[in-house]
Formats: structure tokens, C-alpha cells, sequence
């Protein structure tokens, strides 16, 4: 039974841009004790994730901020120092969210049993745990690569954009890496076997990342946001698909980039999809079916804006544009 000290780091007060020491204490307090139906973990890892910068802000999100004075939360692999829980032994090996603390009660609910033997327990907080499986999903559910197209990742050498490439190349895919600095592009080609990578920082990135993607961009897995994703969208091809997974790049930015609100799309899990009319041609006989009944029936009504004369077609073409037009504009010819 640990006797010992827990030592807790708290949020203390929230940012107001970039975090800093300032916004966190680190003090100590006896170690609890479980009681019936709980366990006692002593931290191995704690995880660190850019999603925590979002839990140290009272901004509306998809999971609730961290109170002033709490410990911040994480992910954990600890050590189960003490039990009253039936489904859980001293010396078992546990993925958790006990946060950034030396010791943690739990009452099992959300613990995962991990195998020493089956891989290096500290994996079940990177490639094979959230960031891997986030990589993983959102790479093949979302992205939808097929052989032969372009996937870029940016933070491509980071915990989910190295596995973003990896699972790329492994389902026939060119890989294209975007990371910062030389050291980390040499890794994600050399060790992780992209096809390139691109340094983020170089001054002439947009210029060498489009001579890496000869063929475009078919997925972009957006991580970063902000430059990087100015970069890509010019290189986008037909159809491409873009997960949208993180914007590390403008966590900490105090005020909205211009443009659409890219982290609507990412906490509000929106879809966002373009198309021109005729990529469904396959469903104009359904069309005419539907729509054709519901007319008739009255079900769906239709207003027409008449304009005499092919003379006058350029002028109410022009007041089509300042919204003069009430209804679907016509000329009538003869
Ligand atoms: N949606 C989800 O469920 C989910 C789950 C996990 C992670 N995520 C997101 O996935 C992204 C990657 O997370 P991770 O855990 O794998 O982190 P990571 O890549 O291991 O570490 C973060 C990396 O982001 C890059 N970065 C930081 N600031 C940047 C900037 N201003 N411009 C460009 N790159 C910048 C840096 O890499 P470089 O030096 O290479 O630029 C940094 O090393 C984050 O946006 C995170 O929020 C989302």
C-alpha cells in the first residue's frame, strides 16, 4: 500500500493566447486510499496531447473544460498499487485518464488491462491507443484513399500524422509529409518511408510542396490549419477528401481566422461537401418521379418571373444578379 505523496499539477488560471508556466501549479497531497469497488493507479505515462490546450479554455467545446484549481487531465498508463475492485489486481498494467498526477483512484470504469508482453505499455498512449486509432479512422472512414492517390498529413513525424503516412503507403498510396524542419522531413521519409516531406518552414514550402504532389492532393489529413492549409487547398484535386482532425496551428490564436470556421467543422463533426448536378445524372429518373408528383399534387409550389422579349433578356439577366428577379427568371421569347 503506498504511503507516498501525490504530487498533482493544476490548471491554475487560463490562457489568454499561448499557455505558460504561470497557468499551473504543482503541489502535494497524501495519496488517497481506494475504497470497496475502487483501485489505487501509480502513474507510468501520462500523455501529452494538443487537445489539452482546448480543455484549458472555457470556450464552448465538444468536452468540458478543466475547473481552475482541478488537476489537468490525460492519459495514462499506471500501475494498480491498490485494490477493492474484483476485476483488478495489484501489479496489473492499465490504460487510464488519471491526469497529470502521481497516483489516481478509479472505480475501473473506462480501464484497460494492457499485456507488457503483447507491446511496450507506453504504445497504448500513442500508436496503438487515441492517436493511432484517431489516425486509423478518420484516414480510412473519412479519407477514403484508394491506391494510387495523394495523401498529405502535416505534423507528419507527430504521434497521429506518422501513422496518417504509414496507413497511406500500406493501402497503396503516395505519402506526402509535411513537418517542421529538416531533421523531422528526413525521419518521416527515411525511418517512416513517406514518399517526401516538406518543411513547413522553408520559405518556399507552397513552391515544393506542389513539385511533391505532381498529381495533387486526392486526401489532405488537416492537423494543422492555419498556412499549412492555405498551402494545400490550391493542390486539392476533384472529389478530394479532407478528415478534419486538428488545427493545432490556431489553438492559441485569440481571435477567428478569416475565412469559414474551420473549427465548427471539427467540434460540430460537420460534413462538408461540394458537387456539381450532374454527378448524380444516375438519379434523374428518381427526380422527375418525385418531383414531377409532388407538383402535381401541390405539394411543392413554383413561382415564375416572366419577361417579355429576347430584347430584354441582358437587362433582366443583370437585375438576375442584384436580385430583381422574384422566381425563377424567364424570358418569353415568342
Ligand atoms: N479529432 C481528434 O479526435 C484528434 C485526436 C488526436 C489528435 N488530434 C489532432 O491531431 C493533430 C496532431 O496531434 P498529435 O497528437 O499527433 O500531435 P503531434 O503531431 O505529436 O505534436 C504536435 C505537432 O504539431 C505541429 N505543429 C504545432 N504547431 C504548428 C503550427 N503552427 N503549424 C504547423 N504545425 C504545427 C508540430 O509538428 P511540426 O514541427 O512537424 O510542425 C508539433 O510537433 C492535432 O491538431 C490534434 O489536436 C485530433
Amino acid at each position: 500500500m503506498p504511503t507516498g505523496t501525490n504530487r498533482q499539477i493544476l490548471l491554475t488560471s487560463r490562457p489568454d493566447g499561448a499557455p505558460s508556466l504561470a497557468n499551473f501549479e504543482l503541489v502535494e497531497r497524501p495519496a488517497p486510499e481506494p475504497r470497496d469497488g475502487e483501485v489505487l493507479m501509480r502513474t507510468r505515462y501520462l500523455s501529452l496531447d494538443p487537445y489539452m490546450r482546448g480543455r484549458m479554455s472555457a470556450a464552448k467545446s465538444y468536452a468540458r473544460p478543466v475547473e481552475v484549481g482541478e488537476p489537468m487531465v490525460g492519459g495514462t498508463v499506471g500501475e494498480i498499487v491498490a485494490s477493492r475492485h474484483p476485476k483488478f489486481a495489484v501489479g496489473d498494467i492499465v490504460m487510464g485518464y488519471a491526469g497529470w498526477q502521481d497516483y489516481a483512484l478509479s472505480n475501473g470504469a473506462g480501464l484497460r488491462k494492457l499485456d507488457p508482453a503483447a507491446a511496450p505499455v507506453s504504445t497504448a498512449l500513442g500508436v496503438l491507443g487515441m492517436p493511432g486509432m484517431t489516425a486509423y479512422a478518420g484516414l480510412l472512414e473519412i479519407g477514403q484513399p484508394k491506391p494510387g492517390e495523394t495523401v498529405a498529413v502535416a505534423a507528419a513525424s507527430g504521434a497521429v500524422g506518422s501513422v496518417v503516412g504509414q496507413i497511406a503507403r500500406i493501402k497503396g498510396c503516395r505519402a506526402v509529409g509535411i513537418a517542421g524542419g529538416p531533421d523531422k522531413c528526413r525521419f518521416v521519409v527515411e525511418e517512416l518511408g513517406f514518399d517526401a516531406c516538406i518543411d513547413h518552414r522553408a520559405g518556399d514550402f507552397a513552391r515544393q510542396l506542389e513539385a511533391a504532389c505532381p498529381a495533387g492532393i486526392d486526401v489532405y489529413f488537416e492537423n494543422v490549419g492555419g498556412a499549412v492549409q492555405q498551402a494545400v487547398w490550391p493542390l486539392l484535386n476533384d472529389f478530394a477528401r479532407i478528415p478534419v482532425c486538428g488545427l493545432i496551428a490556431q489553438y492559441n490564436a485569440a481571435t477567428p481566422m478569416p475565412g469559414p470556421d474551420m473549427f465548427s467543422v471539427l467540434r460540430k463533426r460537420l460534413t462538408l461537401r461540394g458537387f456539381i448536378v450532374w454527378d448524380f445524372a444516375a438519379r434523374q429518373a428518381d427526380f422527375l418521379r418525385d418531383v414531377g408528383e409532388w407538383v402535381r399534387s401541390g405539394r411543392l409550389k413554383y413561382r415564375e418571373d416572366v419577361v417579355e422579349g429576347l430584347e430584354n433578356a441582358p437587362a433582366a439577366f443583370l437585375g438576375l444578379l442584384q436580385g430583381k428577379n422574384f422566381g425563377k427568371l424567364l424570358v418569353k421569347v415568342s
